[in-house]
């Protein structure tokens, strides 16, 4: 179902004519179009629907056992923010615990992927997606993994084996080239010039977060007959010829905490196929939006506009539209719940897509109130598959409409104050929009910093980041609150608060491990005498949850975890995967504090200097603190030395 219709430029070529036959797809007779472009592609016709069913039965076929996918916010995995791969739930059993429904499992995940937010609205870059997989938990390996892909891509999707162009490991140090990968592909028949060997970049996947399994991959495109951009143009060019619609990733090794990759026990398979790029690919279409996962999404923006920008301007802002709202709909649906629009981890990302959409929507004239409506398209779109959307309609229209009405009120002006600054700056010949500027947009309008970033750069701009977080940081002085986090709520630096200062992560880390990665840290108070602990969570805890973390912390406690110091910049500590308060108070250089295994923290200290120093944790109140904020006072006891 592509949008070619809709009035949105579709670029020349890609008109295609269709003519109906019938395939037996998984036992289902279904009536499919093979249609042909210029380049003679044949495709068959299938809706995301019929894809999710016929990649689970064909992998049950195969014996896996059909799982559920997990929550877009993981379980147990604080160092990242959303789940971003099918094998991010099962990580646990990639290293080697036994999974109840066996060694061979296949799912649908909802996944987000924030990190090329800022590239959403070109063809293909999306910030939610669904994954399909499959896995072998030390079972089955390369050889039935690629031929399994090769089979179903070949017998049941119908792309045409001269469609494909599949990219393996090059190697790299003592790792050697996955010639075992080429010799199967070559056994099925794609011939060597299809078969490209690259490095680590391109053909090396995982670990997920920061430690963790992960190992070469051979990856599957889809060579969509467009020429080809330039004599090096390969598998992974950004330039749109090839579109990579499969990995198989071969998880031999675990990651250390020091960087090093150790072979695991086992041989894992894991792999993730992209449900709206198949889609788009069997259907013939250009890009993704054009498929019925966003077309009816697409058409009511269309129908809201009400400005003409030029037919470029808006499509990017219709894309960046329908994309962000979509994730932002999920995010709020998702079952597990408690991420909010706010100032930092997931709830800062969920302020930020919202907020750049309302901007879009301005440009192109669409009324306040959209953020409901397009809502309601995508759970209607989509409940039948993720029937939690329409259990928490209510929450999604609800946060959606109250932040959108929260940015409305300030875009406006904030955008008058930005253009007339922008202004003067050019005027003045002078490239950079300075860190006050930037913190003032932030503070008085609801900026977020990357999307001051984005209009400057669309004005030729740079931001003063770091004076950005410099202003950030004297604000944060200034108010009493925030001199006591940005000093990780330290009184003194004896050494009983330094302990409970480290008793403060481990208690984090744990909350988030019993509660979910929700609960984050609110505020922090420290006296030698107890700790005391602000975080988010809706409900009043359990008794069992109370003893569960005391549990975790006493257990790290007494593995005499040591803690590491190490300074880097915000990004590197971000990439690295350590808890920060997003958005807050940090200077360009920042301190990690790591705790063996088990923690890893921007903060600025004092900790002590290994955990059984804490002799043993125990919480000794657990009450409401404000609305969606619980508080704990806990002491360390038997404190040795
Ligand atoms: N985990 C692999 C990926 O996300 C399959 O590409």
């Amino acid at each position: 179902m592509c949008l070619k219709s809709m009035g949105y430029p579709s670029k020349p070529g890609t008109s295609t004519a269709i003519s109906g036959a019938i395939f037996v797809i998984m036992g289902l007779t279904q009536t499919v179009f093979i249609f042909t472009n210029p380049q003679e592609i044949k495709t068959m016709r299938l809706t995301a629907d019929q894809l999710r069913s016929a990649y689970l039965n064909f992998f049950e076929s195969k014996g896996h056992k059909i799982i559920s996918g997990a929550s877009l916010i993981p379980e147990n995995d604080p160092t990242v923010l959303f789940t971003t791969a099918g094998m991010h739930p099962l990580v646990p059993y990639l290293l080697g615990e036994k999974h109840p429904g066996g060694t061979r499992l296949t799912d649908v995940q909802k996944c987000v992927r924030t990190g090329d937010i800022d590239a959403v609205g070109d063809s293909c870059h999306l910030t939610f997606f669904e994954m399909l997989g499959n896995w072998s938990l030390g079972d089955y390996f390369k050889k039935e993994a690629i031929a399994w892909s090769y089979e179903f891509l070949t017998q049941h999707l119908g792309f045409a084996p001269e469609q494909l162009s599949v990219t393996v490991f090059e190697g790299e140090g003592d790792i050697p080239r996955d010639d075992e990968s080429i010799a199967i592909w070559k056994s099925l028949g794609i011939p060597e010039g299809r078969i490209y060997a690259l490095p680590k970049e391109d053909n090396w996947w995982g670990p997920a977060g920061t430690t963790g399994p992960c190992g070469p991959d051979t990856e599957m495109f889809i060579d969509t007959g467009k020429p080809a951009c330039c004599a090096e143009c390969r598998p992974g060019c950004r330039c749109g010829k090839y579109v990579e619609i499969w990995n198989d990733v071969f998880m031999q090794y675990n990651k250390t905490a020091e960087g090093a990759y150790e072979p695991l026990k086992q041989h894992n398979v894991d792999t993730g196929m992209g449900v709206e790029r198949t889609i788009c690919m069997m259907n013939g279409c250009e890009t993704v939006y054009e498929t019925e996962l966003f077309a009816p999404i697409m058409a009511e923006i269309r129908a809201l506009s009400t400005l003409q920008p030029d037919p470029e301007t808006a499509l990017r802002a219709a894309r960046i539209i329908a994309d962000h709202i979509r994730t932002a709909v999920f995010i709020l649906g998702d079952p597990k719940g408690g991420v909010k629009p706010g100032n930092i981890g997931a709830n800062y990302v969920l302020r930020r897509l919202i907020r750049r959409s309302v901007r879009y929507a301005k440009l192109l004239g669409i009324a306040p109130g959209y953020t409901r409506t397009l809502a309601e398209i995508i759970i209607a779109n989509y409940a039948h598959v993720y029937p939690e959307l329409d259990a928490n309609r209510a929450t999604v229209i609800h946060e959606l409409t109250a932040e959108e009405e929260r940015f409305e009120k300030t875009l406006t002006a904030g955008q008058r104050e930005f253009d007339k600054v922008a202004t003067a700056l050019k005027q003045h010949g002078q490239a950079t929009l300075s860190g006050r500027t930037a913190f003032k947009l932030y503070d008085t309008f609801g900026f977020p910093l990357e999307f001051t970033e984005e209009l400057a750069a669309e004005q030729g701009l740079a931001v003063d980041r770091a004076g950005y977080e410099e202003a950030f940081k004297k604000h944060q002085e200034a108010s009493k609150q925030g001199d006591a986090t940005f000093k990780g709520g330290l009184a003194d630096n004896t050494v009983a608060t330094t302990r409970l200062h480290t008793a403060t992560h481990l208690l984090h880390k744990a909350l988030q491990t019993v509660l979910g990665s929700h609960a984050l840290q609110k505020g922090s108070n420290i006296t030698p005498e107890r700790l005391r602990f602000d975080f988010s969570h809706p409900d009043k805890m359990t008794p069992e949850q109370i003893k569960q973390v005391e549990e975790i912390v006493n257990s790290v406690i007494q593995r005499n975890l040591p803690v590491t110091i190490e300074t880097m910049t915000i990004e590197d500590a971000k990439e690295k995967g350590a808890v920060a308060l997003f958005a807050a108070k940090y200077g360009e250089q920042v301190k990690v504090y790591t705790i063996g295994d088990f923690s890893m923290e921007v903060c600025g200290g004092p900790h002590a200097a290994n955990t059984g120093e804490l002799g043993g944790f125990k919480i000794q109140k657990e009450e409401s603190s404000s609305a969606g904020v619980r508080r704990i006072k806990a002491v360390v006891t038997g404190v040795k030395g």
